[in-house]
């Protein structure tokens, strides 16, 4: 949020400019990069299908409660905790270490992606696709000196970053996206129309929606629960913060159904378009959280015109990920004017000094700073090791404790109240109530837990 925003504390103009400044900051990695790669490691159409189940009954549910908490404290995630009960200030401040410790590693996958754009765009296609796919690991674990190394283009993404947030172009970059996210879409949806020519497509179409009930483990819940989280912005503290900018007139429940929407339909579709190749390349889970880097050069490479359809769809991916880049960094900056009570610059200083050392810890975790935590770390070094600790447990963590914050110390009706003020309806009341007080912990909590188990190979529920 602005300066201007969080001193008056405006407030986003009707329900239609809420989802849509609330959906591009959803879309962004989490869809395109995350989500594809993670249906391939969890096996195909299991995974979509746990996801989109999780999604609509936790992901939608705990998106309400969020906005609903924000806009009724009108507070941002620290003080919504702390100024309804003082004792439960905690929860607020674990919450917002979350956007702290993911933006670095997303700046770094970032800089990935405007290396890509980068280097279509000089017409160099082919240099993504050398190597049979091997490309992208040895540009991440090699050339950390070079001049188009990964450090520079880590550099490169968060200055950017860091320049929108010093600036303040939040209302710039709204408009922008507004226009240019469903530019993106069409354009998915048109490498994906293209890849039906693909021989052998069908079968990669089959494995992304065939749901294989023996891919199914703690892991998989443990997966989709964290992507969720992840991709819909939730457990950190987001979602309370955008809540606090919106009008009293504008229905919750209708804005979390269409933000969750978007957010889902944008994932599945990337998964349309990024799972089905790379299943019939060959690259599957070997590519890991590469996937998108390795599978779509290959598509690009064998399209009429792919040379000048690949450096388009970099740059929208790149704008995509910087519009969520700022909001996360945003988020950082307004954690310390809030929780430290800093002054505006002081607190950009202190989160890109955050930003930048973290950063490059990052990016040196994939040569000379390579640490085997294996599986935390999923092979990704300080990257996976960041992101397996922010989304498969602080998250989850996070959420849990929000349902039993809403359920147990504030209740219920604080949550529905807000729902329905100014006769808003609210169709899924019932079913809402029984998901904060009962399913989502408890479910939660046995994801969390199981979910750990498997992953360290120690218990497995299947
Ligand atoms: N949801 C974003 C994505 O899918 C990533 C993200 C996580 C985010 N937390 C955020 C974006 C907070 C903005 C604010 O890429």
């Amino acid at each position: 949020m602005s300066e201007e925003q969080s001193e008056g504390r405006g407030s986003f103009t009707g329900r239609l400019g809420f989802v849509l400044a609330a959906a591009a900051s959803a879309v962004g990695l989490g869809n395109l990069w995350r989500f594809p790669y993670l249906t391939s490691h969890y096996g195909g159409g299991m995974f979509v299908i746990v996801y989109i189940v999780l999604a609509v009954t936790f992901g939608f549910s705990l998106m309400v409660a969020e906005i609903a908490i924000g806009r009724r404290t009108g507070k941002s995630c620290i003080s919504a905790f702390g100024d309804l009960a003082k004792k439960y200030k905690w929860i607020g401040v674990l919450a917002a270490i979350i956007p702290a410790l993911i933006v670095p590693y997303y700046c770094v996958i970032g800089g990935w992606v405007t290396k890509w754009f980068a280097t279509t765009v000089v017409g160099d296609l082919s240099t993504l696709t050398s190597d049979g796919g091997g490309y992208w690991w040895s540009y991440i674990t090699g050339g950390i000196e070079g001049m188009g190394g990964p450090m520079i283009w880590f550099f490169v993404f968060a200055a950017l970053c860091l320049l929108c947030v010093i600036v303040g172009v939040d209302k710039g970059i709204e408009k922008v996206s507004k226009v240019l996210m469903p530019m993106l879409l069409i354009m998915m949806v048109a490498i994906t129309i293209y890849e039906l020519t693909l021989p052998g497509i069908w079968d990669g179409i089959v494995y992304y929606f065939n749901p294989d009930v023996s891919k199914l483990n703690g892991g998989t819940f443990l997966g989709a629960i964290s992507q969720i989280f992840y991709s819909m912005s939730l457990a950190m503290g987001i979602m309370i913060t955008y809540g606090s900018y919106m009008k009293k007139d504008v229905s919750i429940e209708k804005s979390a159904r269409n933000i969750s929407l978007i957010d889902t339909t944008v994932a599945i579709l990337a998964g349309l378009m990024i799972v089905p190749p790379a299943y019939i390349f060959g690259f599957g889970d070997s590519a890991g959280m590469g996937l998108m880097f390795v599978a779509l050069p290959q598509v690009f490479a064998q399209m009429p015109a792919g040379e000048f359809v690949a450096p388009v769809f970099y740059l929208l991916v790149v704008f995509a990920a910087l519009t969520s880049a700022v909001s996360l960094l945003e988020t950082v900056v307004s954690v310390f004017i809030d929780g430290a009570k800093v002054k505006r610059k002081m607190s950009i200083i202190i989160s890109s000094v955050l930003l930048f050392v973290i950063g490059v810890i990052v990016v040196l975790g994939f040569g000379p700073l390579m640490t085997d935590l294996s599986p935390f770390d999923q092979g990704a070094g300080w990257l996976g090791i960041l992101d397996t600790l922010t989304n498969s447990f602080l998250m989850p963590i996070v959420a849990i404790l929000t349902c039993v914050f809403i359920a147990y110390v504030v209740k219920v009706s604080f949550v529905t109240d807000e729902v329905e003020s100014e006769g808003n309806a609210f169709m899924f009341k019932r079913p809402f109530e029984y998901m904060i007080k009962y399913i989502c912990p408890i479910c939660l909590a046995a994801i969390l837990i199981f979910g750990t188990l498997d992953m360290f190979g120690i218990y497995s529920v299947y």
